[in-house]
């Protein structure tokens, strides 16, 4: 059997539960950092087997890694991509009409990603002489230049695979599928367990753990705006999944009063990019801390992702009831948030 590579990508942080979800559905030997950048990461499995890499929940793209090669940094570099590029065989335009380049650059270069793009996409028309269609291609050609080498793919997925269905309801400050797949996965869910994201936005992590889990644990999603609950619902229909997860309208410092116990809180509250904002939300960090003491049983986990990591571990130790168990950091639209994981003490 012939082995492949297939490079994947993700949210930087979160290379680990990709190399996990993967080794769970194919047998695979992972590089969690191709070329050394994080939120790329390069498996190496049978050829046949690919249709399971597009069933993950953890990554956005997929593509066909077809070779690489060394390129110069002045504008030498583009002879040498168009004939890098030229000599490469590349099986799914033979049968294709049209196809696209595009093209990243990473370093320094003499040369634009745009210039990357014609010198490549020129090699491909002389040599399989397909047309070139930027926005209605059958096949789209991955050519990186990343210092001083050019690998080069073709895109699997035309969508990101993080477009799992169509969302009625876009919540303004909605994080992306795969981060709340990270998440769910970090809050170590088991059969029978009741889980709950007390400030649910758009749904998507509610949505997530419906998808992934079904009816195996009990979801619950609440919010104190009745406009995202109302498209958080909205969003749970049209996923068809509106009757595994039960929505209330709740403030997050008050989930004590709503329930007596819940397993598993896994939430993303406001982050408080603006100036001055988290000196509003820190006391809403606080009291939520607190209810979410009064719900957990010993040993239960809240999962929660923040920008203001130091300031909140502050509030956790103060909180006394949690120990931190785990905490990493993502890169999530040019941010930096942290996830932490705590354990009700
Ligand atoms: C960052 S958004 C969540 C986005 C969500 N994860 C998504 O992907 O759509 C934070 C949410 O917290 C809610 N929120 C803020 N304060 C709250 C409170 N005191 N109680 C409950 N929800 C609150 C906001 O209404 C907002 O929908």
């Amino acid at each position: 059997m012939r082995i492949q590579r297939f490079l994947l990508t993700t949210n930087p942080g979160i290379e680990d539960i990709v190399e996990q979800e993967v080794t769970e559905r194919v047998e695979a030997k992972v590089q969690k950092a191709f070329m050394n950048l994080q939120g790329r990461v390069l498996v190496e499995i049978e050829e046949d087997r690919y249709p399971e890499l597009l069933k993950l929940r953890s990554v956005y793209y997929v593509i066909r890694y077809l070779g690489e090669f060394e390129v110069s940094t002045s504008e030498k570099g583009l002879e040498m991509i168009y004939e890098g590029v030229r000599h490469m065989d590349i099986p799914e335009l033979q049968g294709a009409q049209s196809f696209r380049v595009t093209a990243t650059r990473i370093g320094v270069h003499s040369y634009t990603s745009i210039d990357i793009q014609k010198a490549a996409g020129q090699a491909l028309v002389d040599r399989y002489h397909k047309r070139v269609d930027l926005k209605g291609y059958e096949i789209e050609i991955i050519v990186d230049v990343i210092g001083k080498r050019c690998w080069i793919g073709v895109n699997l997925t035309r969508d990101s695979l993080h477009k799992r269905f169509e969302r009625p309801f876009q919540h303004i400050a909605a994080i992306k599928p795969p981060l709340a797949y990270a998440m769910l996965r970090l809050a170590d869910l088991r059969p029978g367990h009741v889980l709950l994201d007390p400030m649910c936005g758009g749904g998507t992590i509610p949505i997530e753990a419906a998808q992934v889990y079904g009816s195996l644990i009990k979801i619950f999603a609440s919010d104190n705006n009745s406009r995202a609950l109302e498209g958080a619902m909205k969003n749970a229909e049209a996923a068809g999944l509106k009757d595994i997860i039960r929505f209330l309208l709740l403030d997050a410092r008050n989930i004590d009063k709503a329930f007596q116990r819940v397993d598993r809180i896994v939430t993303n509250p406001p982050f408080g990019v603006r100036i001055g904002e988290w000196e509003t939300l820190k006391p809403l960090y606080a009291s939520f801390l607190e209810a979410a003491s009064r719900v957990l049983p010993e040993g239960g986990l809240l999962v929660i992702i923040t920008l203001r990591a130091t300031s909140f571990r502050d509030l956790v130790f103060k909180n006394r009831r949690f120990t931190i168990a785990h905490e990493r950091v993502v890169e999530a639209g040019g941010l930096y948030p942290h996830i932490f994981v705590l354990q009700r003490i």
